[in-house]
C-alpha cells in the first residue's frame, strides 16, 4: 500500500486518540490543510538545514555521569551554533558540553556543582525530579555571580525524559529564553524493553525536540508580554527553523520538550500532499504510558514532554512527512475584561460550559497590538521534515504494554480548590501572588489530595506544574470545545493525561482535578511551588509555595 493511502485511512481513523488495539472513530472533521497559511515558511521542499540531533558532546550532548561529579557553569556562550546566548557549560572526561543531556539511571547518586559566571544571581530547578527542599532550586535563594552551589541527590524516579532549568524567581524567563535548560534522560527497565523491541537508537532513530518559538536573541519583555507571555515568530526545533531529517523506511521515536517561555503547540503530523497522518503517542511528562494510543494531534504546553513514535515503514523513498503546529483558538480571553469585572465568586457556581454569548471575541490582533510580530499563538506552522531517503528491511511490533501505571487511591483524599485568575495586573492563583518564604498550600506528608484546579472564563491558558510530585489527571470538566473534541474517557480527558504527569494546561473556564499522593522519601518538612510554566506568568508571580509538614 503505498503511503499516500496509508495516511488517509489513517486521517480517516483518528480525531483524537485512540487505545491500541481499538476502533477507529468516524471521521468527524476534514484534514486541517485547507487552513494552510501563505506565509508558512518552512512548508514542503524550502526547509535546507540538517536538524540538529545531539552527539556524544557540544550542545545537548549526552552525557552520563555514573555518579562521577560534574560542574555546570552557568554562563555566556559565545559562537555557538544556535540561537542562545547562555548556557550550562560542562567539562567531563575531555569533552566538552553545553547544556548536556543528563543519562541517569533509577537509584544513582547525583552530584552536580552549579558555578554561577552569569552577572545575575540563578539557581537550577531539576523539572520533574523528585528531590528535597535544598536540591530543588526554587524554594533556597539564588546564588549570586561567582557563587557556587552543591546539589547531592538520587535519583528516584521512572524512566522519562525530564529536563532542568534555571529558577531565580522574576528573573527564571530571561535565562531559560537566552539558553539555559537542558535536558535529562532517566533509563529504566520499561525504557530499555522499548528501545529493544522497536531497535530505538538514541541519535539515530530516537530523536530529541526541543521547541521554543524565538523573536531575536534578546530578552526584553514589555508590559504586554509579561501579561501574554513572550511569544516569538521562528519556531526553532533544536536550535533552528525549517530544518530536515533525513529517514529511512522503519520506526522513529521523538521525545518532544516545549522549552518555549509560553508558547503551545498543537502538535500533528501530514504528509506532503496535506493529509494528516498518526502518530503513536507512548509518554508524557513522567514516562511511558500503561499502553500506546493512536493519536491524531496533541497539544503541549511550556514545559510539557511528549514521547511519540512515527511509522514510517510503508513509506516510500521520497516521501516527506511533516511535523507541524496547528491552528487552535488560543483563548487568549483576558484581552475582553477589565481586571475590575473579574468576579472569582461566579467560578463558585461554574457548573456549566459558557454559553456562545459569555465567549469573548477568540483572537485578540497580537500582530496590531506590537506582540510577538507576527505569529500569534495559536497558529498555522511547519515546523520539521522528515524526508524519506532510504528503503530499509525493518519489522517491528509496537509493544501493547509499556509500563504499569497504578492509579493513585483518592478513597480518603482531601479536595483543594485552586482558581487561576487576574486582578490588579497580575495573575494569580487563590487570589495570591508569590512571596518568598510563604507557603499557602500546606499539605500532610503521606496523605493525598485532590486539587481541583479551575480556571476563569476571562483567563488564558495555564500550564500549571507542581515540584516535586508527580500526578495523575483524573477528570477535566467544561473544556472548551477543541479540548473536549479529543477526549478520550467520560472523565474529559486527553490522551496526554493518562501517564504520570508534572505540569498540566487549565484552559479558560476549564476546571482539571488531579491527584497527588504526598508520600515523601526525605526527613523534616519540605517545601515546593506550584506555578504556572508560562514563564512570564511565573516570574510575575503565578506561583505559590506548597509546605509539605
Ligand atoms: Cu520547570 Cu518551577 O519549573
Ligand atoms: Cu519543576
Ligand atoms: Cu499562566
Amino acid at each position: 500500500m503505498s503511503m499516500r493511502r496509508r495516511n488517509l485511512l489513517k486521517a480517516l481513523g483518528v480525531l483524537g486518540c485512540a487505545s491500541i488495539p481499538g476502533r477507529w472513530l468516524p471521521a468527524l472533521a476534514a484534514a486541517p490543510a485547507a487552513d494552510r497559511v501563505a506565509d508558512d515558511y518552512c512548508a514542503v521542499n524550502s526547509g535546507s538545514r540538517p536538524l540538529f540531533v545531539p552527539a556524544g558532546d557540544g550542545w545537548f550532548g549526552r552525557l552520563a555521569p555514573d555518579g562521577a561529579p560534574l560542574t555546570l557553569r552557568a554562563s555566556p556562550i559565545a559562537g555557538t551554533v544556535g540561537p542562545w546566548t547562555q548556557g550550562f557549560a560542562v567539562e567531563h572526561r575531555g569533552a566538552r558540553f553545553v547544556n548536556p543531556t543528563l543519562i541517569l539511571k533509577p537509584g544513582e547518586p547525583v552530584r552536580i556543582d552549579l558555578e554561577n559566571a552569569l552577572q545575575e544571581p540563578t539557581i537550577v530547578h531539576w523539572h520533574g525530579l523528585t528531590v528535597d527542599t535544598r536540591n530543588d532550586g526554587a524554594a533556597t535563594p539564588p546564588i549570586a555571580p561567582g557563587r557556587r552551589y552543591s546539589y547531592t541527590f538520587d535519583v528516584r524516579d521512572r524512566g522519562s525524559m525530564y529536563w532542568y532549568h534555571p529558577h531565580p524567581h522574576g528573573l527564571t524567563a530571561g535565562q531559560a529564553y537566552r539558553g539555559m535548560f537542558g535536558l535529562i534522560e532517566v533509563e529504566d527497565d520499561d525504557e530499555r524493553a522499548l528501545r529493544a523491541a522497536l531497535d530505538l537508537v538514541p541519535g539515530r532513530s530516537e530523536i530529541t525536540l526541543i521547541l521554543q518559538d524565538r523573536r531575536g536573541a534578546v530578552y526584553d519583555a514589555t508590559d504586554f508580554d509579561r501579561l501574554h507571555g513572550w511569544f516569538g515568530d521562528a519556531i526553532h526545533v533544536n536550535g533552528a527553523v525549517c530544518s530536515h531529517l533525513d529517514v529511512a523506511t522503519r520506526i522513529y521515536r521523538f521525545r518532544v520538550l516545549n522549552a518555549s517561555n509560553a508558547r503551545t503547540y498543537r502538535l500533528g503530523l501530514r504528509s506532503a500532499d496535506g493529509k494528516a497522518m498518526a502518530f503513536t503517542l507512548l509518554g508524557t511528562d513522567d514516562g511511558l504510558l500503561a499502553g500506546p494510543r493512536r493519536c491524531n494531534e496533541a497539544f503541549v504546553a511550556s514545559a510539557e514532554r511528549i514521547d511519540i513514535l512515527v511509522d514510517l515503514s510503508d513509506a516510500a523513498v521520497g516521501d516527506t512527512v511533516l511535523l507541524e503546529t496547528r491552528a487552535f483558538d488560543p483563548m487568549h480571553m483576558e484581552m475582553a475584561a477589565p481586571a475590575a469585572a473579574i468576579d472569582h465568586a461566579a467560578m463558585d457556581h461554574m457548573t456549566a460550559p459558557p454559553s456562545a454569548e459569555s465567549r469573548t471575541p477568540a483572537m485578540p490582533d497580537h500582530a496590531a497590538m506590537g506582540h510577538g510580530g507576527s505569529f500569534p499563538e495559536g497558529g498555522l506552522r511547519t515546523l520539521l521534515q522528515l524526508r524519506v531517503r532510504e528503503r530499509i528491511a525493518y519489522r517491528a511490533t509496537i509493544p501493547q504494554r509499556l509500563s504499569t501505571i497504578a492509579p493513585i487511591d483518592t478513597a480518603n483524599a482531601m479536595e483543594r480548590p485552586l482558581r487561576l485568575g487576574f486582578a490588579k495586573g497580575r495573575w494569580r492563583i487563590n487570589d495570591r501572588v508569590f512571596a518568598m518564604g510563604e507557603t499557602p498550600i500546606e499539605v500532610k506528608r503521606d496523605s493525598v489530595e485532590t486539587w481541583l484546579i479551575r480556571n476563569y472564563f476571562n483567563s488564558m491558558p495555564h500550564a500549571m506544574h507542581l515540584h516535586g510530585f508527580h500526578f495523575q489527571v483524573l477528570e477535566r470538566q467544561t473544556s472548551p470545545d477543541q479540548i473536549a473534541a479529543l477526549k478520550v474517557d467520560e472523565r474529559g480527558r486527553l490522551a496526554t493525561d493518562l501517564g504520570w504527569k508534572d505540569t498540566v494546561l487549565v484552559w479558560p473556564g476549564e476546571s482539571v482535578k488531579i491527584a497527588i499522593d504526598f508520600a515523601l522519601p526525605f526527613a523534616g518538612e519540605q517545601t515546593y511551588m506550584f506555578h504556572c510554566h508560562n514563564l512570564e506568568h511565573e516570574d510575575g508571580g503565578m506561583m505559590l509555595g506548597v509546605k509539605v509538614t
